[in-house]
């Protein structure tokens, strides 16, 4: 019989690398690898046995970590994926009969296949934005009709920090929606899928703008920001979010990862040095300088304020659809023709460049 392995060993795989290492594209910063400081974290968290289902000792050290940046009260739940994060942290702040205030262009609303309803068992109240952003008067106009039973209760805000949109909620602005939720009886869900690129954008801690604004549960994003995979439910005010209950309903909700270690010590990676902010602004610097690049080009608009990784643009259709042939990215809205262009943690200036000098070939040969 073989020897089991050991982790010092080099091993060889059969397994082949079946990509262009240097292909780069636009299209989400969920496109991009991992980061290596992480790849050597997981290499780290490997061999030998450790207890399953997050009692194991990277676990046990990320809540130090967590607390670290976001207050002692912090309570972390790694989980797979920011979907499964959103489901399951709205149905910890939820009744049966409860319903979430969000942006109409929320993740949740047009991006998670009907989950919060369907999974979650939530009604969505969506709320039309000019940014992606909610405010406190937008929120007043579902934060109704409490105490009749004929309406779903209006139990949660939910906003994302960045917005889909690509804009930033300031800690003011996060501060206001806070006490307004508050005042009419509900609690604050922030989808952190891109939290650290608004800490970069923002230039503070990631506690204040969301335990110090008031913000009771967050779910924090590591696979846009050179994770493998990996998100994270952080519950800010158990006294709002009981974390017992978030104990089974990771279960329930099928998000309890048997080998936690290596979903946390993936964020140790992130969290325990400036990996989190490194990357973000780094993603964040990308779309500054590309938006200021494609700015110069004529026909092409960039439509939206870049306070993150996000460039929104409109430009002809047949350059749209003429650069989609050498570059991947979404269109995002197709009424307008108006694209979204997505930096990463490892987009670098040459692509940013090369990507621009794309945009402006295309837009001659019209
Ligand atoms: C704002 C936001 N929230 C949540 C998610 C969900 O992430 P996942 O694809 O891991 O379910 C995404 C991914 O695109 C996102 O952009």
């Amino acid at each position: 019989m073989a020897d089991a392995p050991t982790v010092t060993e080099q091993h060889t795989t059969d397994a082949v690398r079946r990509h262009d290492p240097d292909a780069r594209g636009f299209a989400s910063d969920n496109y991009a690898g991992a980061h290596p400081e992480v790849l050597a974290a997981l290499a780290l968290a490997n061999g030998g046995h450790q207890i399953a289902y997050g009692e194991d000792q990277y676990t046990a050290h990320l809540q130090q970590l967590f607390r670290r940046h976001f207050g002692p009260r912090a309570e972390a739940f790694p989980v797979f994926n920011g979907t499964g994060a959103n489901v399951t942290a709205l149905q910890a702040v939820t009744k049966r009969w409860g319903a979430v205030i969000c942006a109409a262009t929320a993740h949740i609303n047009v991006d998670e296949c009907g989950a919060p309803e369907r999974i979650g068992g939530l009604k969505l109240l969506p709320v039309a934005t000019p940014d992606g952003k909610l405010t406190p008067e937008l929120i007043d106009t579902e934060a109704w009709g409490f105490d009749d039973e004929h309406r779903a209760q209006p139990q949660v805000v939910s906003i994302a920090q960045t917005t889909e949109l690509g804009t930033c909620y300031t800690p003011d602005e996060m501060r206001a929606i806070a006490e307004r939720a508050h005042e009419r009886g509900m609690v604050v869900h922030v989808d952190g899928a891109r939290l650290s690129n608004a800490a970069a954008t923002l230039g503070v801690p990631l506690a204040e703008f969301t335990t110090d604004a008031g913000v009771d549960i967050v779910t924090f994003g590591g696979t846009k920001n050179g994770l493998v995979f990996g998100e994270c439910i952080v519950v800010l005010d158990p006294d709002r979010v009981p974390t017992m209950t978030m104990k089974y309903l990771r279960k329930l909700s099928m998000q309890l990862a048997s080998k936690m270690r290596f979903v946390s010590v993936q964020f140790e990676a992130l969290l325990a040095g400036d990996l989190w902010l490194r990357n973000a602004r780094h993603a964040n610097a990308m779309a500054t300088r590309l938006a200021a690049a494609v700015s110069g080009i004529d026909g092409v608009t960039v439509v939206r304020p870049v306070q993150a990784n996000a460039v929104f643009a409109t430009l002809p259709s047949e350059v749209t659809e003429r650069l989609r042939k050498r570059y991947r990215f979404y269109t995002w809205n197709e009424a307008t023709g108006e694209v979204r262009w997505m930096c990463a943690f490892d987009t670098t200036e040459a692509d940013v460049d090369a990507f621009a000098a794309a945009v402006a070939e295309e837009m001659a040969a019209r």
